[in-house]
């Protein structure tokens, strides 16, 4: 990282990462506050450990932190039981459909060998499988290889079922190399009781090519969740960007399955993890760095979060694959919502941070000797929540409450008023509730308090937002509280 900063790059894509670190100890967050400091634009992937709560990483507030979402675009297909029942899978198979083929469970067809359930390497009997669909659990081994083991063993299709916890109603996409389809864990129960209540159980598979027009954007399961499990003054993660069954280049020296034993070649493929959504992340910031090129960058970084919209395109809220409690994702799936470049580019406001706020931010948690040249000023009364961050975190425990500085990018006289969604059990105080701009790059400061309902909240996480809005423009901040250090 430090040799790109060298060699004069504006942004970096860190389509990596592992568990969440204190700061001190991660190298990701190290060499990015170096890049940062030098005006380079750092986003990292969130992480593919969702939905499990506070799986996010890459979480240090100078980096952008990338959640994953659906697109419009579907790869579907059709599954149709003996008896009747229908259900929607996944697939990029695009061969012929497989019609009226007797089905078997592979926990059943692999004798009493273990992880036959999952269809791993050498547990399935081949006279049990052959020339049937065979059903094989998600997890153990890769996905597509579960396939490529069904085939060795004769089998004629394969549905790969998902677990409750184990990606939940998650529609991967995949280049399987025989007729198999992908399914939901709800889909997955309803076949298992067919397969256990009927005697000879058959099914179908009808690949349907690519469509458009679904619900989108909607979180993926698998993407890493809030809040952040260091430094909690802060939402992570930060955006959300395209990160399912995503097209890209592919090198042609690698099959697109990864398996050794498929001699496909192609020079596009698809595949789907916050690896994916981080680029896109990336391209736009590179986007704004050319049509804004004096912006940090954390006003890039602000101008993308304060206008990332929180609705998908059937105007409900961004829907969660990952969340049983509430079809509806929260901030701390999406933090601030999903990226709107055309909007970023003409945010109205940003919340810029100096390397020097960055520096104090650390000093509020205690760090120490962070950079020869900083002392931590003593006495000072920064609060971690006094970061110029374009969100809010508040967790009770450390009390709530921060100041913010906005700097007009918009027009220059302009007037804005503040708007809030209060959350749940928690009121919220913001001073003034007008800013009055006379002129571009104009800095305005206003303050944010936080307090507690009589009677406080419950246990679970509330959500709300700060809007400032004058004309054409809003800028959103959202509020994400936490009632005990978790
Ligand atoms: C399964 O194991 C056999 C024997 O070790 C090997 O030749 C084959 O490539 C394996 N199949 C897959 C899909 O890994
Ligand atoms: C910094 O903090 C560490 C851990 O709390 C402590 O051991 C060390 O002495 C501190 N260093 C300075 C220069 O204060």
């Amino acid at each position: 990282m430090e040799q790109a900063v060298k060699d004069g790059v504006d942004v970096l894509s860190l389509s990596l990462g592992g568990a969440p670190k204190p700061f001190y100890n991660d190298n990701v967050a190290i060499a990015s506050f170096g890049a940062v400091q030098n005006g380079v634009f750092v986003s990292c992937s969130a992480g593919n450990s969702g939905p499990a709560s506070s799986s996010v990483s890459n979480v240090a507030p100078w980096i952008m932190t990338v959640a994953a979402s659906y697109t419009d675009r579907g790869f579907p297909t059709t599954l149709f039981l003996g008896n009747g029942a229908k259900f929607e899978g996944s697939s990029l198979y695009y061969g012929k459909s497989i019609k009226n083929l007797p089905i078997v469970y592979a926990g059943t067809a692999g004798g009493k060998k273990q992880g036959a359930n999952y269809c791993i390497n050498g547990s399935l009997d081949k006279k049990l499988v052959k020339g049937k669909i065979v059903v094989c659990d998600r997890g153990l081994n890769g996905r597509a290889e579960k396939g490529q083991i069904v085939k060795s063993a004769r089998g004629a299709g394969m549905i790969l079922v998902n677990g409750d916890r184990n990606g939940g109603e998650e529609m991967l996409a995949d280049p399987h190399v025989l007729p198999a389809t992908s399914l939901g864990a709800s889909a997955g129960k309803e076949l298992m009781n067919y397969i256990a209540s009927s005697k000879a159980p058959t099914a179908s598979i009808v690949f349907r090519g690519t469509t458009y027009g679904a619900n989108a954007p909607v979180m993926a399961a698998f993407s890493s969740r809030g809040p952040s499990s260091i430094g909690r003054e802060v939402i992570k993660p930060d955006i959300t960007a395209p990160g399912v069954n995503i097209l890209a280049a592919w090198p042609p020296v690698t099959a697109p399955t990864q398996l050794k034993t498929d001699k496909r070649r192609v020079l596009f493929n698809i595949i789907s993890g916050t690896s994916m959504s981080c680029p896109h992340i990336s391209g736009i910031a590179a986007l704004l760095k050319s049509t804004h090129q004096n912006w940090s960058p954390a006003a890039i970084k602000s101008a993308m979060m304060t206008s990332a919209y929180d609705l998908d395109n059937t105007a409900n809220p961004i829907a969660d694959l990952g969340s049983s409690s509430s079809v509806s994702a929260t901030a701390f799936a999406f933090g601030s919502g999903h990226v709107d470049p055309e909007r970023a580019s003409d945010p109205g406001l940003v919340y810029d941070v100096s390397t020097e706020d960055y520096l104090n931010y650390l000093c509020s948690l205690d760090y120490n000797a962070t950079q020869k040249s900083f002392e931590c000023p003593e006495g000072s009364d920064f609060r971690p929540g006094d970061l110029n961050y374009p969100s809010f975190a508040v967790n009770f425990k450390r009390g709530g409450g921060g100041r913010r500085t906005v700097t007009n990018v918009g027009t220059d006289v302009c007037s804005y008023r503040v708007k809030v969604e209060e959350p749940v059990g928690v009121s919220v105080v913001v001073e003034p509730e007008v800013l009055e701009f006379g002129r571009l790059g104009e800095k305005l400061g206003y303050s944010v308090g936080f307090v507690a309902a009589a009677g406080g909240g419950d246990s679970v996480p509330a959500f709300g937002s700060v809007v400032w809005s004058a004309g054409k423009y809003s800028v959103r901040s959202p509020i994400a509280v936490t009632w005990e250090q978790q």
